[in-house]
């Protein structure tokens, strides 16, 4: 007997998900059509919106799929820097792919300590905000190796103070504890599935634009339910504010 012990790399697919995923796969139709098979899948996706943005407390129009955490996460950075943010605070502990997103986007890059505990130093945040510069800062919810959860509200209340923008990554959060975008009061919030399918979420403005084209229905479809449970695929972004034209705007 084998017993799977990687959750928090990538979950098994519980069957409910799976169930709904074949309906879809077997379903077919064109999100964007008006025929009836197209709004069929039209409304999968948006039943798979709704749930998504409900699991963060967030709108549906807040939600942006993407292809999984990296690109969710990629593109918070990319709409902190298109909202004028000058330079990037980025937690020591952040996975992989919000640091190399950080170093690749041509702005000066800080490194936020942690403690003995894994904990972000708010002190030394707080220090950091006070430098020249509009900052992002992108601190995960919880830490996928060590389960750590970060003070993102106290985080929080700093950024808000200097006029700065967070990037939440609550992907190893979001469906294990509660996760509430208003609470935590992210710019931007990625969250996840661990089994390769997208989304993003906004916390005000339609994001429709971001997520122009064809919709892989099967993927969001299965994405919704999956939220609720680790077990399922998906990502997601959340935005606390901006226009609605995705995660850029
Ligand atoms: C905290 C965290 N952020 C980002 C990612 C990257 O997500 P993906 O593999 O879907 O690109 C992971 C993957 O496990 C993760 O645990």
């Amino acid at each position: 007997m084998s017993i799977y012990l990687d959750y928090n790399s990538t979950a098994l697919v519980r069957p409910q998900v799976q169930a709904i995923m074949a309906e879809v796969l077997a379903e077919g139709g064109n999100p964007n059509a008006v025929h009836a098979l197209g709004r069929r899948a039209r409304s999968r996706i948006e039943t798979a919106r709704a749930q998504v943005a409900a699991l963060v407390g967030a709108d549906p129009t807040a939600v942006v799929f993407s292809s999984g955490g990296t690109e969710a996460n990629a593109q918070g950075i990319a709409s902190a820097i298109a909202a004028g943010c000058e330079r990037l605070i980025v937690s020591a502990t952040e996975h992989p792919c919000v640091a190399e997103a950080a170093m690749a986007s041509g702005i000066p890059v800080e490194v936020l300590p942690v403690d003995g505990n894994g904990v972000v130093d708010l002190d030394w945040l707080a220090g950091a905000l006070q430098r020249p510069g509009r900052a992002a800062v992108a601190i995960h919810h919880a830490n996928n190796e060590s389960g750590v959860i970060q003070p993102i509200a106290e985080a929080a209340a700093l950024v808000r103070a200097a006029g700065g923008w967070l990037h939440v990554d609550a992907i190893q959060s979001a469906g294990k504890i509660a996760v509430d975008m208003r609470a935590l009061d992210a710019d931007t919030l990625t969250v996840g599935a661990q089994a390769g399918r997208g989304a993003g979420i906004r916390r005000a403005g339609r994001a429709r634009g971001a997520d122009p084209g064809a919709h892989p229905a099967r993927r969001r479809a299965g994405a919704g339910p999956a939220r609720g449970h680790r077990e399922h695929g998906g990502h997601r972004r959340v935005r606390r504010r901006g226009g609605d034209r995705g995660w850029r705007a």
